[in-house]
Protein backbone atom coordinates (compact mmCIF):
# COMPACT_ATOMS: atom_id res chain seq x y z
CA UNK A 1 0.00 0.00 0.00
CA UNK A 2 1.33 3.47 -1.19
CA UNK A 3 -0.47 7.02 -0.61
CA UNK A 4 -1.40 8.64 -3.63
CA UNK A 5 0.66 11.72 -3.68
CA UNK A 6 -0.81 15.12 -3.30
CA UNK A 7 -0.27 18.93 -3.52
CA UNK A 8 -0.22 20.80 -0.42
CA UNK A 9 -3.04 23.65 0.09
CA UNK A 10 -4.22 23.03 3.46
CA UNK A 11 -2.77 24.47 6.60
CA UNK A 12 -2.35 21.58 8.58
CA UNK A 13 -1.51 20.07 11.32
CA UNK A 14 -4.89 21.85 12.31
CA UNK A 15 -4.88 22.84 16.16
CA UNK A 16 -6.90 21.12 18.88
CA UNK A 17 -8.04 22.92 21.55
CA UNK A 18 -9.94 22.16 24.79
CA UNK A 19 -12.74 24.07 25.77
CA UNK A 20 -15.81 24.55 27.82
CA UNK A 21 -19.48 25.44 26.79
CA UNK A 22 -22.28 25.34 29.61
CA UNK A 23 -19.58 23.92 32.00
CA UNK A 24 -19.11 20.91 30.15
CA UNK A 25 -15.13 20.24 28.95
CA UNK A 26 -14.19 18.85 25.60
CA UNK A 27 -11.69 18.99 22.93
CA UNK A 28 -12.09 20.38 19.51
CA UNK A 29 -10.03 19.99 16.19
CA UNK A 30 -10.53 23.39 14.05
CA UNK A 31 -10.27 21.84 10.40
CA UNK A 32 -11.81 25.25 10.03
CA UNK A 33 -8.38 26.53 10.34
CA UNK A 34 -7.19 25.08 6.54
CA UNK A 35 -6.95 28.11 5.21
CA UNK A 36 -8.88 31.41 5.06
CA UNK A 37 -10.92 31.24 2.21
CA UNK A 38 -9.66 27.85 1.29
CA UNK A 39 -11.42 26.58 4.63
CA UNK A 40 -12.96 23.47 5.96
CA UNK A 41 -12.87 19.67 5.58
CA UNK A 42 -12.59 20.03 1.86
CA UNK A 43 -9.05 20.96 1.63
CA UNK A 44 -7.58 18.08 2.46
CA UNK A 45 -9.60 15.95 -0.10
CA UNK A 46 -8.87 18.22 -2.40
CA UNK A 47 -5.08 18.17 -2.25
CA UNK A 48 -5.51 14.40 -3.93
CA UNK A 49 -7.80 14.97 -6.12
CA UNK A 50 -5.87 18.19 -7.84
CA UNK A 51 -3.17 16.23 -8.05
CA UNK A 52 -4.63 13.90 -10.17
CA UNK A 53 -6.56 16.94 -12.01
CA UNK A 54 -2.96 18.55 -12.17
CA UNK A 55 -1.52 15.35 -13.60
CA UNK A 56 -3.76 14.86 -16.21
CA UNK A 57 -3.17 18.25 -17.68
CA UNK A 58 -6.80 19.25 -17.28
CA UNK A 59 -8.25 22.63 -18.13
CA UNK A 60 -11.05 22.41 -15.85
CA UNK A 61 -12.73 20.70 -13.11
CA UNK A 62 -16.12 20.25 -12.47
CA UNK A 63 -17.88 19.66 -9.70
CA UNK A 64 -21.31 20.01 -7.70
CA UNK A 65 -23.28 20.60 -4.41
CA UNK A 66 -25.98 22.59 -3.21
CA UNK A 67 -25.51 26.37 -4.27
CA UNK A 68 -24.04 27.10 -0.93
CA UNK A 69 -21.87 24.16 -1.12
CA UNK A 70 -18.55 24.54 0.68
CA UNK A 71 -17.20 21.80 -1.33
CA UNK A 72 -17.62 24.01 -4.91
CA UNK A 73 -16.48 26.96 -3.28
CA UNK A 74 -13.21 25.40 -1.81
CA UNK A 75 -12.87 23.42 -5.50
CA UNK A 76 -13.07 27.00 -7.29
CA UNK A 77 -10.45 28.73 -4.79
CA UNK A 78 -8.53 25.72 -5.38
CA UNK A 79 -8.45 25.26 -8.79
CA UNK A 80 -7.89 28.82 -9.39
CA UNK A 81 -4.69 28.96 -7.10
CA UNK A 82 -3.55 25.96 -9.48
CA UNK A 83 -4.61 27.68 -13.08
CA UNK A 84 -7.02 25.46 -13.62
CA UNK A 85 -11.22 27.12 -14.55
CA UNK A 86 -13.84 25.73 -12.16
CA UNK A 87 -17.44 25.14 -13.58
CA UNK A 88 -20.07 24.37 -10.62
CA UNK A 89 -22.99 22.30 -11.21
CA UNK A 90 -25.51 23.54 -8.14
CA UNK A 91 -28.40 23.03 -7.04
CA UNK A 92 -30.27 26.05 -6.82
CA UNK A 93 -31.40 28.82 -8.76
CA UNK A 94 -28.96 32.03 -9.96
CA UNK A 95 -29.48 35.01 -7.75
CA UNK A 96 -29.18 38.68 -7.78
CA UNK A 97 -27.50 38.95 -4.98
CA UNK A 98 -24.65 36.45 -5.09
CA UNK A 99 -23.94 35.87 -1.04
CA UNK A 100 -21.99 33.22 0.94
CA UNK A 101 -19.98 30.49 -0.50
CA UNK A 102 -21.60 31.77 -4.11
CA UNK A 103 -19.84 35.51 -4.06
CA UNK A 104 -16.34 33.71 -3.11
CA UNK A 105 -17.00 31.18 -6.26
CA UNK A 106 -18.13 34.18 -8.20
CA UNK A 107 -14.64 36.29 -7.30
CA UNK A 108 -12.69 33.42 -8.36
CA UNK A 109 -14.04 33.20 -11.80
CA UNK A 110 -16.05 29.80 -11.41
CA UNK A 111 -18.80 28.94 -14.18
CA UNK A 112 -22.29 28.12 -13.21
CA UNK A 113 -24.81 25.37 -14.00
CA UNK A 114 -27.89 25.86 -11.85
CA UNK A 115 -30.10 23.29 -11.77
CA UNK A 116 -33.67 23.03 -10.09
CA UNK A 117 -34.13 19.80 -7.65
CA UNK A 118 -35.09 17.32 -10.75
CA UNK A 119 -32.29 18.05 -13.27
CA UNK A 120 -30.26 17.93 -10.14
CA UNK A 121 -31.37 14.22 -9.94
CA UNK A 122 -29.88 14.09 -13.28
CA UNK A 123 -26.70 15.78 -12.66
CA UNK A 124 -24.74 12.80 -14.85
CA UNK A 125 -26.44 13.84 -17.78
CA UNK A 126 -25.96 17.48 -17.52
CA UNK A 127 -22.28 16.67 -16.28
CA UNK A 128 -21.51 14.42 -19.85
CA UNK A 129 -22.94 16.95 -21.86
CA UNK A 130 -20.94 19.42 -20.96
CA UNK A 131 -17.84 17.40 -20.44
CA UNK A 132 -18.58 16.39 -24.15
CA UNK A 133 -18.96 20.07 -25.36
CA UNK A 134 -15.51 20.78 -24.06
CA UNK A 135 -13.59 18.10 -24.98
CA UNK A 136 -14.86 18.66 -28.52
CA UNK A 137 -13.00 21.74 -28.22
CA UNK A 138 -10.22 19.90 -27.32
CA UNK A 139 -10.16 20.80 -23.73
CA UNK A 140 -9.60 18.05 -20.59
CA UNK A 141 -11.88 18.10 -17.78
CA UNK A 142 -11.65 16.07 -14.53
CA UNK A 143 -14.35 15.46 -12.33
CA UNK A 144 -14.94 16.10 -9.18
CA UNK A 145 -17.98 14.10 -7.38
CA UNK A 146 -19.84 15.95 -4.66
CA UNK A 147 -18.10 16.53 -1.67
CA UNK A 148 -15.02 15.29 -2.66
CA UNK A 149 -15.84 12.14 -2.09
CA UNK A 150 -13.75 9.23 -3.96
CA UNK A 151 -11.59 6.87 -3.09
CA UNK A 152 -8.73 9.33 -4.08
CA UNK A 153 -10.37 12.01 -2.42
CA UNK A 154 -10.93 10.73 1.00
CA UNK A 155 -6.87 10.14 1.77
CA UNK A 156 -7.42 13.58 2.81
CA UNK A 157 -8.91 11.85 5.54
CA UNK A 158 -7.21 8.56 6.08
CA UNK A 159 -4.42 10.74 6.54
CA UNK A 160 -6.01 13.03 8.87
CA UNK A 161 -5.98 10.43 11.46
CA UNK A 162 -2.32 10.48 11.49
CA UNK A 163 -1.97 13.97 12.62
CA UNK A 164 -4.88 13.64 15.13
CA UNK A 165 -2.95 10.77 16.86
CA UNK A 166 0.15 12.90 17.21
CA UNK A 167 -1.72 15.10 18.63
CA UNK A 168 -4.11 12.87 21.32
CA UNK A 169 -0.93 12.45 23.74
CA UNK A 170 -2.12 11.33 26.95
CA UNK A 171 -5.39 13.08 26.21
CA UNK A 172 -8.51 10.94 27.32
CA UNK A 173 -10.39 10.94 24.23
CA UNK A 174 -11.96 8.17 23.13
CA UNK A 175 -14.26 8.87 19.69
CA UNK A 176 -14.91 11.90 17.29
CA UNK A 177 -18.02 13.19 16.13
CA UNK A 178 -18.21 14.88 12.59
CA UNK A 179 -21.19 16.11 10.17
CA UNK A 180 -21.72 13.58 6.72
CA UNK A 181 -23.02 14.42 3.96
CA UNK A 182 -21.44 12.79 1.30
CA UNK A 183 -19.46 10.48 3.43
CA UNK A 184 -16.17 10.79 2.59
CA UNK A 185 -14.87 12.13 5.49
CA UNK A 186 -16.46 10.00 7.80
CA UNK A 187 -14.87 7.06 5.24
CA UNK A 188 -11.78 8.71 5.47
CA UNK A 189 -11.17 8.64 9.51
CA UNK A 190 -12.64 5.00 9.44
CA UNK A 191 -10.00 3.80 7.12
CA UNK A 192 -7.25 5.83 8.89
CA UNK A 193 -8.54 4.23 12.28
CA UNK A 194 -7.24 1.14 10.86
CA UNK A 195 -4.30 2.18 8.89
CA UNK A 196 -2.90 3.96 12.40
CA UNK A 197 -4.23 1.79 14.59
CA UNK A 198 -6.55 4.09 16.59
CA UNK A 199 -8.89 2.79 18.87
CA UNK A 200 -11.96 5.21 18.41
CA UNK A 201 -15.16 5.41 17.72
CA UNK A 202 -16.70 7.90 14.87
CA UNK A 203 -20.09 9.70 15.28
CA UNK A 204 -21.13 10.83 12.15
CA UNK A 205 -24.43 12.89 12.04
CA UNK A 206 -26.22 12.66 8.78
CA UNK A 207 -27.36 16.40 7.16
CA UNK A 208 -27.97 15.40 3.85
CA UNK A 209 -29.38 11.47 3.48
CA UNK A 210 -31.50 9.16 5.33
CA UNK A 211 -29.07 6.93 7.74
CA UNK A 212 -29.26 3.94 6.02
CA UNK A 213 -28.74 5.50 2.88
CA UNK A 214 -25.66 7.47 4.78
CA UNK A 215 -24.36 4.18 5.93
CA UNK A 216 -24.12 2.33 2.76
CA UNK A 217 -22.61 5.14 1.20
CA UNK A 218 -19.77 4.92 3.78
CA UNK A 219 -19.18 1.41 3.67
CA UNK A 220 -19.25 1.15 0.02
CA UNK A 221 -16.52 4.14 -0.30
CA UNK A 222 -14.07 2.83 2.29
CA UNK A 223 -14.75 -0.45 0.95
CA UNK A 224 -13.83 0.57 -2.99
CA UNK A 225 -10.95 2.94 -1.59
CA UNK A 226 -10.01 -0.18 0.69
CA UNK A 227 -10.26 -2.74 -2.74
CA UNK A 228 -7.71 -0.18 -4.61
CA UNK A 229 -5.39 0.79 -1.87
CA UNK A 230 -5.21 -2.26 0.10
CA UNK A 231 -5.21 -0.71 3.46
CA UNK A 232 -6.57 -3.23 5.87
CA UNK A 233 -7.62 -6.94 5.52
CA UNK A 234 -10.85 -6.25 7.29
CA UNK A 235 -12.82 -3.14 7.30
CA UNK A 236 -14.34 -3.24 11.30
CA UNK A 237 -17.77 -1.07 10.63
CA UNK A 238 -18.70 -1.12 14.06
CA UNK A 239 -15.90 1.67 14.45
CA UNK A 240 -18.67 4.22 12.79
CA UNK A 241 -22.49 4.60 13.56
CA UNK A 242 -24.49 7.34 11.47
CA UNK A 243 -26.80 9.32 13.76
CA UNK A 244 -29.62 10.81 12.01
CA UNK A 245 -32.60 13.00 13.52
CA UNK A 246 -31.04 16.21 13.67
CA UNK A 247 -31.65 17.36 10.06
CA UNK A 248 -35.39 17.11 9.67
CA UNK A 249 -35.88 20.91 8.67
CA UNK A 250 -34.22 19.52 5.43
CA UNK A 251 -30.27 20.50 4.45
CA UNK A 252 -31.13 23.94 3.32
CA UNK A 253 -32.71 25.03 6.67
CA UNK A 254 -31.83 25.16 10.10
CA UNK A 255 -34.88 25.21 12.96
CA UNK A 256 -34.97 28.02 15.44
CA UNK A 257 -33.68 25.76 18.29
CA UNK A 258 -30.58 25.12 16.90
CA UNK A 259 -29.82 28.91 15.94
CA UNK A 260 -30.70 29.33 19.62
CA UNK A 261 -27.46 26.76 20.35
CA UNK A 262 -25.64 27.90 17.76
CA UNK A 263 -25.82 31.47 18.75
CA UNK A 264 -24.80 30.57 22.83
CA UNK A 265 -21.90 28.29 21.28
CA UNK A 266 -20.59 31.48 19.79
CA UNK A 267 -21.16 34.17 22.69
CA UNK A 268 -19.77 31.67 25.01
CA UNK A 269 -16.76 30.43 23.11
CA UNK A 270 -16.03 32.82 20.04
CA UNK A 271 -16.77 29.75 17.20
CA UNK A 272 -19.41 30.03 14.21
CA UNK A 273 -20.93 27.41 13.40
CA UNK A 274 -22.31 26.79 10.00
CA UNK A 275 -26.31 26.38 9.41
CA UNK A 276 -26.17 22.95 6.94
CA UNK A 277 -23.22 20.84 8.64
CA UNK A 278 -21.60 22.38 11.65
CA UNK A 279 -24.72 23.76 13.41
CA UNK A 280 -26.35 20.64 12.76
CA UNK A 281 -23.46 18.08 14.23
CA UNK A 282 -22.93 20.35 16.88
CA UNK A 283 -26.22 20.37 18.03
CA UNK A 284 -25.84 16.80 18.21
CA UNK A 285 -22.98 16.45 20.01
CA UNK A 286 -24.49 18.91 22.88
CA UNK A 287 -27.82 16.37 23.22
CA UNK A 288 -25.48 13.27 23.27
CA UNK A 289 -22.06 14.13 24.43
CA UNK A 290 -22.02 17.05 26.53
CA UNK A 291 -25.55 18.17 28.59
CA UNK A 292 -25.19 17.13 32.16
CA UNK A 293 -21.71 16.09 31.78
CA UNK A 294 -18.73 17.66 33.32
CA UNK A 295 -16.26 16.50 30.48
CA UNK A 296 -16.89 14.77 27.30
CA UNK A 297 -14.15 11.95 25.87
CA UNK A 298 -15.72 12.74 22.26
CA UNK A 299 -13.88 15.24 20.12
CA UNK A 300 -15.72 17.42 18.05
CA UNK A 301 -14.21 17.52 14.62
CA UNK A 302 -15.64 21.54 13.57
CA UNK A 303 -15.11 20.80 9.61
CA UNK A 304 -16.03 24.55 8.59
CA UNK A 305 -18.59 26.11 6.48
CA UNK A 306 -18.34 29.78 7.64
CA UNK A 307 -19.23 31.36 4.53
CA UNK A 308 -22.63 29.71 4.39
CA UNK A 309 -23.82 31.68 7.76
CA UNK A 310 -23.33 34.70 5.98
CA UNK A 311 -26.53 33.77 3.30
CA UNK A 312 -28.42 32.85 6.63
CA UNK A 313 -27.76 35.91 8.40
CA UNK A 314 -31.28 36.42 8.62
CA UNK A 315 -32.16 33.41 11.11
CA UNK A 316 -28.57 33.92 12.64
CA UNK A 317 -29.39 37.06 14.15
CA UNK A 318 -33.09 36.40 14.46
CA UNK A 319 -34.59 38.86 12.42
C1 LIG B 1 -18.66 22.33 6.57
C2 LIG B 1 -18.84 20.90 6.19
N1 LIG B 1 -18.82 19.97 7.15
C3 LIG B 1 -19.01 18.67 6.88
C4 LIG B 1 -19.23 18.24 5.59
C5 LIG B 1 -19.48 16.79 5.37
O1 LIG B 1 -18.37 16.13 4.88
P1 LIG B 1 -18.56 14.85 3.94
O2 LIG B 1 -19.22 15.34 2.69
O3 LIG B 1 -17.19 14.38 3.72
O4 LIG B 1 -19.43 13.89 4.67
C6 LIG B 1 -19.24 19.16 4.53
C7 LIG B 1 -19.47 18.81 3.13
O5 LIG B 1 -20.23 18.01 2.70
C8 LIG B 1 -19.04 20.54 4.85
O6 LIG B 1 -19.06 21.47 3.90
Amino acid sequence: MKNPKKINLANIPTPVFKINYNGCTFHIKRDDYTGTELSGNKIRKLEYLLYEAKKLGADYVFTSGGEQSNHARATAIAAASVGIKSKLFLWGQERKNYDGNLFLDKMVGAEFVFLNLKEYQNLEKHISREKNKLERKGKKVYVIPEGGSSPTGIWGYINFVRELKEQLDGKKIKGILVAAGSGGTTAGILLGLHLYNLNFKIFAVNVLHTPEFMTGKIKNLADECNAKYKITRKIDYSRFEVIGGYSGEGYKHIAQEKVHVIRDFARQTGIILDPAYTGKAFYAFNELFLKGKKTSSVLFLHTGGLFGAFAKRKNYLGV
